[in-house]
């Protein structure tokens, strides 16, 4: 399934006034393609999967999938989000299957899907536990399970691995490419590490601070697994890194007024780290 942003605007009223979130984006994600979003904090990533699961309506333009407008969620196409929301009632296995009985599934088969998704991210040994006693990496590898388990045409991951330490993240994206790689679904991933959108992404879509517009895009063509020291990847993430750090500092400008210096080195070289994204 291919899903498109056409010319979108959105605002939200905000202390008696109108927050411009979204100016103009256009993008799209081709059926099978595995697409990233970076940009600083608060400059409307988010609203956007809200807008592509079809929990936000645009103020202006379109949000397509398949060329149809997006009237309302639809389990072709699955969020997850950044804190894995479980149910702390029930088990792993029944988190997974709880899906599966909304979309009518049979019992018998609820129960196959769900182990058989349990396995694919490693925690058939965790089936009868409950959220609580599992770890955060856990927690997420059963969101991801969970959303997989729909076999959705579309995945949209709001920063799924961001609370999550470099390890375990790195686990997961590579179990994440894994299952991509077998079942191709359409997949819009949102995240703060270039790092990260670099080493997943067919392209990476760099929006600016809001109101948000669509600053670059860039096509990486390297093969997966994909080496953190490849030069390639590196100039990717450099180009990326200089969209950023200019739009960082404008919003650091905003919140923190002029008074905030900024050293010159800053607009040729990107930062290592800045406030709000990470590589
Ligand atoms: N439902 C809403 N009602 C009012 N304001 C909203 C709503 N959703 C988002 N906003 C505002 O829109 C702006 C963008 O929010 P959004 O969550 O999309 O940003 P983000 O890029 O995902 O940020 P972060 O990187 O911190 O997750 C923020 O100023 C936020 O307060
Ligand atoms: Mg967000």
């Amino acid at each position: 399934m291919q899903v498109e942003l056409r010319h979108v605007f959105k605002s939200f009223p905000h202390n008696g006034h109108v927050v411009d979130v979204l100016h103009d984006v256009s993008l799209t994600v081709a059926a099978g393609e595995f697409v990233c979003l970076v940009g600083p904090t608060g400059c409307g990533k988010s609203t956007v999967i809200h807008l592509m699961a079809g929990l936000e309506r645009p103020d202006r333009g379109q949000v397509l999938v398949d060329g149809t407008p997006v009237t309302g969620p639809d389990p072709s196409r699955c969020v997850v989000f950044q804190d894995a929301a479980l149910f702390p009632w029930l088990t792993v296995l029944g988190n997974v299957e709880f899906g599966l009985r909304m979309a009518g599934l049979e019992r018998a088969k609820r129960r196959e899907r769900a182990l058989e998704y349990l396995r694919l991210v490693h925690l058939s040994r965790f089936t009868r536990a409950y959220p609580h006693q599992l770890s955060g990496g856990m927690r997420q590898r059963v969101a991801i399970a969970r959303a997989l388990a729909l076999q959705p045409a579309v995945l949209l991951m709001d920063e799924p691995f961001a609370a999550l330490d470099a390890q375990t993240r790195a686990v997961l994206q590579n179990e994440l490419l894994e299952i991509w790689e077998l079942a191709r679904p359409t997949i819009f991933f949102v995240t703060h590490n270039v790092r990260e959108a670099t080493g997943l992404a067919d392209r990476v879509y760099v929006a600016s601070s809001r109101p948000s517009q669509l600053r670059d895009v860039e096509r990486i063509s390297l093969p997966r697994p994909r080496h953190a020291e490849d030069p390639v990847l590196l100039a990717h993430q450099h180009r990326i890194l200089g969209f950023l750090g200019e739009e960082i500092e404008k919003v650091l400008r905003e919140e923190l007024g002029e008074t905030v210096h900024f050293p010159e080195a800053q607009h040729e070289t990107p930062p290592e780290r800045s406030p709000g994204m990470h590589i």
